[in-house]
């Protein structure tokens, strides 16, 4: 199948070209099933499940689910590739067994999991912040990249996705998915026209009753907006995008710098702990005005893209007459 084949394939069976992003402590099987269900793929990071059983117990469930239906292959399984972290064997034996179409990579070389995942007929699509690591990635065999841009919750990229795209398309034409304050119908069509395939939304499913969030946590969503996310590097040593009044709650000075270049997951129970308290976000979050499950965000986003496509086509038509009446004068 070539790159362009990979995306047609999957708009074919998406009600949206919109993909989850997996999200540590906050997406589980629920989270994926619904939003297969809802016609989006559904990603989670392994290591939201505490052990090997339940990780187990999680893909048997997402798959039993699935089966039998259009969606049952519309999800995918986050990987830590990354050399410190002492589960990816067992976890790389499950992936194998359950045959996941989509296998994204984060933190690390993808090259660890290409050869085995493409073993039984799998993509990897590669989770990048700059230039290097895409043109790394590519040149490894990718089959996809998802480009983090600034803006995104979690652990966030510093690009605006107007220059990343724009490069990375200027040699590369397979599928691209790009993160950061997509939150909106709007958001999505801008990503197509820039030249992209696929939004990567995290934020914007965080408070769904599918999540495995406190009700706290929703409720600070609810209630905030841009200017209350804050970008620090003081929770994890690496730069990401949370929740101010989360970091204040749970005692973090954010004058401190906590900042380390090395990343290590040999603890990532014990990275949770920290998670746990201290709530992440994307500039995207106002989007979150009240408590919706999966279903309701994507029927309104649905709703939001047949409104907005003959506004747009409208406004777009505009440009050339503009021109013409301008040579006019
Ligand atoms: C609280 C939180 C936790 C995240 N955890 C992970 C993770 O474990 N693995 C990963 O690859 N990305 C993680 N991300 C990043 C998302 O996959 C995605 O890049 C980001 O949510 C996209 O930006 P948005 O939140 O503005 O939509 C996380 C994001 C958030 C908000």
């Amino acid at each position: 199948m070539t790159d362009r084949a990979i995306v047609s394939s999957l708009y074919d069976s998406m009600k949206l070209p919109t993909i989850v992003a997996p999200m540590f402590l906050i997406s589980g099987p629920d989270l994926v099933i619904a939003a297969a269900k809802a016609g989006i793929i559904g990603c989670f990071p392994t290591p939201n499940a505490r052990t090997i059983n339940d990780l187990e117990e999680w893909l048997e469930k997402i798959k039993s689910e699935l089966k039998g239906t259009k969606q049952e292959g519309m999800w995918a399984i986050n990987m830590i590739v990354h050399k410190s972290y002492d589960r990816f064997e067992a976890e790389m034996a499950l992936v194998e067994r359950y045959k996941p179409k989509f296998v994204v990579t984060a933190l690390g070389s993808p090259t660890r999991v290409l050869d085995r995942v493409h073993a039984f007929g799998g993509k990897v699509f590669a989770d990048v912040i700059n230039m290097e690591q895409a043109k790394k990635a590519i040149a490894a065999g990718v089959d996809g990249l998802i480009l983090v841009c600034s803006g995104a919750g979690g652990h966030t990229g510093k690009y605006s996705p107007f220059s990343f795209v724009e490069e990375v398309r200027r040699f590369y034409d397979g599928p691209l998915i790009v993160g950061g304050a997509m939150q909106s119908a709007r958001s999505i069509a801008a990503l197509i026209a820039l030249g992209a395939d696929f939004a990567y939304m995290g934020t914007r499913f965080i408070g769904c009753p599918e999540s495995l969030v406190v009700d706290e946590y929703r409720d600070m969503l609810v209630s905030s907006s841009m200017d209350d996310v804050v970008t620090s590097d003081v929770v994890s040593g690496v730069m990401a995008n949370w929740l101010k009044a989360s970091l204040s709650k749970a005692g973090f000075d954010l004058k401190s710098k906590k900042g380390s270049t090395e990343i290590d997951f040999s603890d990532i129970q014990g990275e949770g702990k920290a998670w746990k308290d201290t709530w992440g976000a994307g500039h995207g979050v106002s989007a979150t005005q009240n408590i919706e499950t999966v279903k309701e965000i994507v029927d309104s986003l649905v709703d939001e893209f047949a409104l907005l496509q003959p506004n747009l086509a409208n406004e777009l038509s505009r440009w050339p007459k503009f021109l013409k009446d301008n040579n006019n004068d």
